[in-house]
């Protein structure tokens, strides 16, 4: 039988005295996009942070390719391969992009094949390559993500975290970027994402996950298709 590529089991997580996460169970098979669904505050960003290392759980367990990854330091999460792209995309501006892209790859891993790597974003992100030589912080805002997303490639990651990445972006961006994130997956990278635009999410994902008070909802299946065409979730997330 094959593993999730990740597994999250019973997940409890917090910030201080602050539980944010109550009860994560949920997996991610190789080659898949999924989605996190859920209003803000409900604990979509902190379960990122968890798979990353960013957050330890209180209780349940993280295991990436069978490995159990709760205990590891982010640096080690990252030599395993997972790269998380950030809510808010935290370039540095005062940086060039391509300074930007190298920072990206700066786990053993990454290194070793950093030329390669960015090749193939330069080839993914054709408007990144013209700007190569730009302060970071002078690009638009989808140009920012679209960096953001190549730099969290440039670690040559399993599976690519990206939380929130067509937030403030204007509507024929956000599609450009759903598009490109579809490419990505199409390409054999696997794509955990947070996302407020939930029918475009679902809409490239094979599943679904929807988090409400740091808990998955356990009463819906996981299928997209069937999550699309939940009459409950078309109103109260899809505005439908
Ligand atoms: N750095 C932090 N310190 C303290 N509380 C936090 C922090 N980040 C998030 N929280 C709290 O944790 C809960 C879940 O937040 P978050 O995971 O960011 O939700 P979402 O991404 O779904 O909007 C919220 O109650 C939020 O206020
Ligand atoms: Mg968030």
């Amino acid at each position: 039988m094959s593993q999730p590529l990740l597994q999250v089991e019973g997940v409890e997580a917090g910030y201080g005295s602050l539980r944010a996460l109550a009860d994560i169970t949920l997996h991610v098979d190789a080659g898949e996009i999924v989605t996190l669904v859920g209003a803000n505050g409900a604990g979509k960003t902190t379960t990122l942070r968890v798979v990353s290392g960013l957050v330890h759980p209180t209780r349940g367990i993280v295991r990436f390719a069978g490995e159990d990854i709760s205990r590891l330091p982010p640096h080690e999460i990252v030599e395993r391969g997972i790269s998380h792209v950030p809510e808010g995309r935290k370039l540095f501006p005062h940086m060039t992009v391509a300074e930007n892209l190298a920072l990206g790859a700066y786990s053993r891993h990454a290194r070793a094949r950093m030329r390669e790597a960015l090749e193939e974003q330069l080839a993914t992100f054709p408007r990144v390559k013209e700007r190569l030589a730009q302060l970071a912080g002078t690009l638009s805002g989808g140009e920012q993500q679209m960096v953001a997303i190549a730099r969290g490639l440039m670690a040559s990651p399993r599976l690519l975290l990206l939380d929130e990445p067509s937030l403030g972006l204007a509507p024929k961006i956000v599609e450009e970027m759903f598009a490109k994130i579809a490419e990505i997956g199409a390409k054999g990278t696997t794509v955990l994402i947070v996302e407020q635009n939930v029918v475009e999410g679902l809409s490239i994902s094979s599943r679904g996950y929807v988090i409400e008070n740091g808990e998955v909802d356990r009463t819906l299946g996981s299928s997209a298709a069937e999550l699309l065409s939940n009459e409950r979730l078309r109103s109260a997330y899809f505005g439908l």
